[in-house]
């Protein structure tokens, strides 16, 4: 069982602003959250502040001259503005509004793709993406013609970095993009460093931060990354709404993406032209609820400390690491503590993940069972599916004891002994 342990957050007080953990799933069976790599959870703060936007402000943004109108747009813009300062971004103009971390991703692959991609150019993925980030470029690679290589991955579940140079080296790279932390392996890659050598190549970045900015600190100056992509719902944000940061003499020059009202300057029958930055790339009324929601779950993360959250999850991770490895028959994915965060994705013997989903969930812990989204990483892995318990904030060390727990009553079920 759990040793008394000092967390460096209030976690009493974060659970309490999280409602919808405090409730039984099963007659008996308290909620044991762990999937939210898929999606977090969100606090009566972000809550609040969407229920008072819709009761006291809403209105269309940016056309109304009229009071409510002037507040929908500051409270829309206020959001942008927490968003910059949250991730360093010098301008609120390289904050572009997106449903979510797959629409950022494609949003560049069919602007900045189309304008910059040529037949034999090459974009440079990894072994281990989300199919968010190899499934846009698949579809643009088929109609422009340019190649796809993937870094490789090693047996521990790190990059192949020697493979990485070997690609820069090698091949006429224009683009790279890869995920700041993996989904399933909870392997946190390099990309400082990786950004580097891509520039010294002459090749652009991007990175999929939907597993790494609701989690640890991530400052595109520091990293000097040409576009940043991530999700609100995975950061205590509301789901609808995402980001995409980009470099803003990139953005300037990168055609639009949909066309329609917000985004333009002039539209006659013969043309159009485009508006600035960033509402060039938010064609139709944006996500006006869901931005202030996300400006809410920036502040309350902010409120936390980025650091304060990392080090949280570490301490939980960390002894989901230990306690799971205990477990005989059970096999984990992903590299040591050293070089990882926020999720263990295992498998139980022969037993189908599914199964062992739907065996936690009978105990009242809900984790995620399947692929993830990233079929050619567990194809990689030799595995069809694995289970996945994913950590944040209001995730505790017992819950960590209940997992296994839950586990240990999987493995009777099967009868797998232990
Ligand atoms: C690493 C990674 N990238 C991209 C995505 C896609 O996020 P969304 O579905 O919010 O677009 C996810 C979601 O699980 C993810 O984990």
């Amino acid at each position: 069982m759990t040793e008394p342990i000092t967390y460096p957050l209030d976690i009493a007080a974060i659970r309490a602003d999280f409602p919808i953990l405090d409730q039984e799933v099963h007659p008996g069976k308290r909620l044991v959250f762990l999937d939210s790599a898929a999606s977090s959870q969100k606090p009566r703060q972000v809550i609040e502040a969407m229920r008072r936007y819709y009761e006291h402000d809403h209105a269309n943004v940016h056309r109304g001259i009229h009071v409510l109108s002037e507040r929908a747009t500051a409270a829309y813009e206020g959001a942008r503005e927490k968003v910059r300062a949250f991730i360093n971004a010098r301008s609120s103009r390289e904050i572009i509004f997106t449903r979510n971390t797959t629409e950022g991703i494609n949003l560049v692959a069919h602007t900045w793709g189309r304008a910059n991609l040529r037949p034999g150019d090459v974009v440079v993925l990894s072994e281990m993406e989300h199919h968010s980030n190899i499934v846009p470029w698949q579809i643009l690679a088929e109609q422009i013609g340019f190649r796809l290589r993937y870094i490789p991955i090693t047996d521990e579940g790190l990059l192949d970095l020697d493979a990485y140079a070997a690609l820069l080296r090698d091949e006429p790279v224009k683009l790279v993009s890869v995920m700041h932390v993996s989904n399933v392996l909870g392997t946190v890659n390099p990309v400082k460093e990786m950004i580097a050598q891509a520039h010294a190549a002459g090749a652009l970045f991007l990175v999929d931060g939907a597993q790494s900015v609701p989690h640890l600190a991530v400052d595109v100056q520091a990293l000097d990354v040409d576009f940043l992509a991530f999700s609100g719902h995975k950061m205590a944000g509301p789901t609808g709404i995402g980001v995409l940061y980009g470099k803003r003499a990139l953005l300037e020059a990168m055609p639009p993406f949909l066309g329609g009202g917000e985004m333009i300057k002039r539209v006659t029958l013969e043309g159009s032209t485009w508006n600035d930055l960033p509402h060039k790339f938010e064609a139709g009324t944006p996500a006006i609820a869901q931005a202030v929601g996300l400006g809410a779950a920036v502040d309350y993360l902010s409120g936390l400390g980025m650091d304060n959250i990392l080090a949280h999850e570490k301490l939980v991770v960390d002894y989901a690491l230990d306690r799971l490895s205990e477990i005989p028959g059970l096999t984990l994915y992903g590299p040591g503590p050293e070089h990882r965060n926020g999720v263990a994705a295992f498998t139980l013997q022969d037993v189908h993940a599914h199964d062992i989903a739907q065996l936690l969930d009978a105990e009242g812990v809900a984790v995620r069972a399947g692929h993830h989204c990233a079929m050619p990483l567990h194809k990689r892995l030799g595995v069809v599916a694995t289970a996945r318990a994913s950590f944040y904030i209001y995730n505790t060390r017992d819950e960590v004891d209940a997992l296994v727990e839950a586990i240990y009553n999987a493995r009777r079920v099967f009868r797998l002994g232990g």
